[in-house]
Parts: C-alpha cells; structure tokens; sequence
C-alpha cells in the first residue's frame, strides 16, 4: 500500500494547475452512454475513480478509451450489450449508479446492483429509484440488484419533485429521460456545477432539456443523440482544497496561484467565508490566486446544498480553523455523520469536538506530525493538510483514498514547496 510522508514547515508558493472535475466527469461519462456514435471528452482527469467506472461502462459492451495522459477518453456505446453494473464495481464508487438512468435511457432496461454503505453513514438512492418509477419504469429488487424495465415501446416520461434536493438523483432523472417518448418535470432538480456541466453535454448532444441550473428542469424526449466532442470543467473542490492549502500554509502577502480554475464554480459561502478568514482572493476568468494573510481569523460554516459550503471541502476546513487563534464551529446539513476525519486529526493535536452534526474547533493549538490513517477521500487531504503545517513528519496511511479524487497531488504540492514525497509499506507489519 502507498503513504504519503510530509514535513511540515515549507512555505507554499509559485502555481499549479487544477484538474478536471471528478464530480463532473463521471456524470458525463455516463451521459456519453446516451450516444448512437463515439463522444470524447476532455480535461478527464487522471484518477482511480475514472478507471474504475472506465470499467463500469466497458462490462456492458461499450468501447472506453481512456488516456489518463493525454486526459482524454472517448466512449463508444454502439456495441452495448449488457445492461448490467455488478455489485464488485458499484460497491468501490457510488457513482457507478448512474449506470441505472443511463442504461434504462438507451435500453429502456437495466440491471444496476444497490451501492451499500458508505465510509461516512448510509447515502440512500431512495430517490434515484422513485425519479425512475416517475418516468414510467416498473422496478423490482433482486438480491442487491435493482432491475428497471420501461414499458414496450419505451420509457413513457413523467414528473418528479426531489426532496432533499439531491445530485445524484437528478443526474439519474435526466439519464433516463433524454431519450423517454414524452416530456417529463424534474422539481427541486440540483443546481450543482456537476449538473450543469452534465446537461450542456447532453445539450450539445441534442437533448431538449430546459430549466438547466435552476431548480425546475424539463425535458422533451428525442429518438437519438449525436456524436460529439465536449470539455469537461476544472475541479471546484480540488481548486477550494488548494485555496485552503495556501491560506495555512502560504507565506503572508505572496500570492500562490492557480490556472485551469474556475472561481464561480465555487459557490458565493466557500468564497465568501474564505474572505472572513483575511486571506486575500484575486481571481480572473480561469485563475485564482490566494496570500495567506499574517493572522488568520476563524470562520463558522455550515455546509449546504449549492451555492452552499460544499461538503467535499468541510474537512478541510477544520484544519483552517484549527490554524487560526479562535474558535469556530463546522455545522454539516448534507451528510450528518461526515467526521471520520476528526478522530485522526485529534491524534495531531488538533483539539476539535463532534457534538452531533457539529464539530467545533479550537485553533491556536501546537499541531504535530503523526501517523494518520485515510478513511475516504476528503478525510484524507484534511490529513495532508494538516501535515502541510504540522511539527516534523506526517505519514498518511492508506492513500488509495485520495487517489481517488486528487490527480497527483503529492507532485502539485511538491511543485509548490512542500515536503512531500509517496512510499510504498507494509500494512501488516511489525514495528521496527
Ligand atoms: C453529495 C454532494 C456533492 C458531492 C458528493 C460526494 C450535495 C448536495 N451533494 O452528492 O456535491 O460531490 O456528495 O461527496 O452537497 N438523498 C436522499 N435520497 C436519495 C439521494 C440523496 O435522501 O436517493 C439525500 C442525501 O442523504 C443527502 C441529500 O439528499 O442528504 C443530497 O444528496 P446528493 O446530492 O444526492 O448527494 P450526492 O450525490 O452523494
């Protein structure tokens, strides 16, 4: 297994570049399934996620070329065979369930197997199934499997109002009803960047689809879709781990600087409680550039469906809090249960309590290098984080967390000073 080892203490500077969104590829891939003909997509990055749904997509007769390299990969669904998503690849990325909307739009049948638990608490897909009932697929549970079926003749079409607001489900919504006979309603649809992304794909496709990025989406049902080329968006939640890595680890005044980003990907409370801490915040259309101020102050968040503080950014934003002199609360609305990260940051010296949904967090404290253990992907940077500031040696167990989501990010770091640097070890081993 691989770890990461950082010395704390460097001071970050110079720039790096933002990868392209995982929230957003996945979502088009799947949207590429739509297609009678190749699309390719752009900006892909290069991550253990993308390879896993790569293969996904591949089981069910679909030609995936992906070259993490050239970040690219075009997907060709024209010999698609086997509406299936197995349970060995759905159980390692949740994301796998968009295969349901996706092959129930092209087949009007799918064999899709229940994601299970989660890391951080149960992520129901309650909503994803009764969005597909909605449309007119009748839906039946078999050992762990959801198995979708629309009618002779294709998916009717039909009206939904999601509650909670969910992403998911409404990437799944729009799947299966691109290519649906009549129109169909989604209410209370996400307005998350993801989704946005994803629907001027499917757009560029040829899907009718109106209403994107507001909360009610309407969709008139085409017989087929084209063959396109798209580019995929910068990661917003890479960009915002960045943002907070310079504002804590940065020297005072210097700008550490970040090309291929999109700021208004952000969401108007990541940007603005950045702004309360003092850091300062340039950005232009596609950079941005963060000086980590000479004292930073501590801001309160609560994390909230987007323009929201996201989610994927509340852990490290406790190692923001935990680098200032006050002391500040982290409310979570989304995922409850979402603080696996806590315990290991505590082993740092980090002093931060879970009282429910809440973690407050009491800076100005001596942080200390430490053996940490990854529990998911965002749990993870927040360790990273943290070691990027911590006293002598953080090693960070059990990367194969982070490499889902983050693209090289020991070399990033590297490129902007950090000491940093990934070896492989022993899980088992005794200690020497
Ligand atoms: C969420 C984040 C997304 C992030 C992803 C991975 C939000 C709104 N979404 O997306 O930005 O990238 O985690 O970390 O912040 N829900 C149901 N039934 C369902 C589906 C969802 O009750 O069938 C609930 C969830 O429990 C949650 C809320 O709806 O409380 C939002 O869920 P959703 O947006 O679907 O979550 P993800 O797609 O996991």
């Amino acid at each position: 297994m691989d770890r990461l080892i950082v010395k704390g203490g460097n001071p970050l500077r110079g720039s790096t570049t933002i990868s392209g969104s995982k929230n957003s590829a996945l979502p088009l891939m799947a949207a590429a399934i739509l297609a009678d003909s190749p699309v390719t997509i752009n900006n892909i990055p290069a991550l253990r996620d993308i390879h896993t749904f790569s293969r996904v997509i591949a089981l069910t007769g679909t030609r995936v070329d992906y070259a993490p390299d050239e970040h690219t990969i075009r997907i060709d669904s024209s010999n698609l065979n086997r509406p299936e998503a197995p349970y060995e690849l759905v159980k390692r990325m949740r994301a796998s369930f968009y295969m349901l909307g996706a092959l129930l739009g092209r087949e009007g049948r799918a064999r899709v197997s229940l994601p299970g638990g989660c890391a951080w608490g149960p992520r129901p897909v309650d909503l994803h199934i009764r969005g597909m009932e909605a449309l007119g697929a009748k839906i039946e549970l078999d050992q762990g499997y959801v198995i979708a079926n629309a009618p002779a003749g294709g998916l009717p079409g039909g009206s939904f109002d999601l509650s909670p607001s969910s992403v998911g489900a409404t990437i799944n919504f729009i799947l299966a009803a691109v290519r649906a006979r009549r129109s169909s309603r989604l209410g209370n649809a996400a307005i998350e960047p993801d989704v946005v992304v994803f629907c001027e794909l499917l757009q560029k496709m040829g899907a009718q689809i109106s209403g994107v990025g507001t909360r009610t989406i309407e969709v008139q049902g085409v017989d087929g879709l084209n063959a396109v080329s798209f580019s995929n968006c910068p990661d917003r939640i890479e960009l915002g781990t960045f943002m907070i890595a310079a504002a804590i680890a940065g020297e005072t005044g210097v700008p550490v600087r970040f090309e291929n980003a999109y700021p208004e990907h952000l969401g108007k409370a990541f940007v603005h409680a950045f702004n309360e801490t003092g850091a300062s915040f340039n950005a232009g259309d596609d950079f941005v550039e963060v000086s980590a101020p000479g004292t930073l102050r501590a801001v309160s968040i609560d994390t909230g469906i987007y323009p929201g503080f996201p989610t994927d950014l509340q852990a490290q934003w406790t190692v923001l809090l935990a680098a200032t002199e006050g002391n500040a609360k982290i409310r979570e609305t989304i995922y409850h249960d979402r603080f696996k990260h806590i315990p290991e940051l505590r082993r740092m010296g980090v002093n931060a309590i879970v009282v429910g949904n809440e973690v407050a967090v009491e800076g100005g404290n001596r942080i200390q290098g430490a053996q940490v253990m990854s529990t998911d992907l965002r749990a993870s940077v927040s360790l990273v984080l943290a070691g990027l500031i911590a006293e002598n040696e953080t090693s960070v167990l059990r990367v194969y967390h982070l490499d889902r989501g983050y693209e090289n990010l020991e070399g990033k770091l590297s490129d902007l000073g950090a000491d940093i640097r990934r070896e492989q070890y022993d899980e088992w081993a005794d200690p020497e």
